[in-house]
């Protein structure tokens, strides 16, 4: 069985609640279940931290066995010099998604520590992202 870990950053977990009109109205454990529904034959985790140094240590501790990372590192995204150089420390591939589409959003939000490192990015798709950023790791 495939792993694949799902790591999201600061303040999305109050997806469902926090600027619906930006991030939709879904909380992330609901979208989640339906990914864990739709993916029976994978092993599928979620972590969820407001802590930089929770996702680094995430990051080491799935990165070197699993078969796929996809992080939304929230706004660590755009400050977090630690993340990055995690991401390209491990060996598993990540895949970089953002809810809404940073490069429409304030200039701060355009820069990002985490894609020169990351294997693909997906930006501004929704939810969806998690789900193509999963079937990227299913493609053989
Ligand atoms: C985000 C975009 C970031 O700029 C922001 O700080 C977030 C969410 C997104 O998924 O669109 O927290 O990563």
């Amino acid at each position: 069985m495939k792993k694949v870990t799902i790591i999201n950053g600061p303040n999305l977990n109050l997806l469902g609640k926090r600027e619906p009109e930006i991030y939709g109205g879904l909380t992330f454990e609901s979208y989640f279940q339906s990914l864990t529904n739709k993916y029976p034959d994978l092993e599928l985790s979620y972590f969820q931290s407001n802590i930089e140094g929770e996702i680094i240590d995430k990051l080491h501790e799935v990165g070197f066995d699993h078969d796929g990372i996809v992080l939304n590192a929230g706004a660590y995204t755009h400050t977090s010099i630690g993340i990055g150089d995690a991401v390209k420390a491990i060996k598993t591939a990540v895949i970089e998604v953002h809810i809404s589409n940073v490069y429409a959003r304030e200039e701060f939000r355009h820069h990002s520590y985490v894609s020169p490192n990351a294997n693909g990015i997906i930006i501004g798709m929704g939810l969806i992202g998690y789900d193509l950023a999963i079937r990227s790791f299913l493609k053989n």
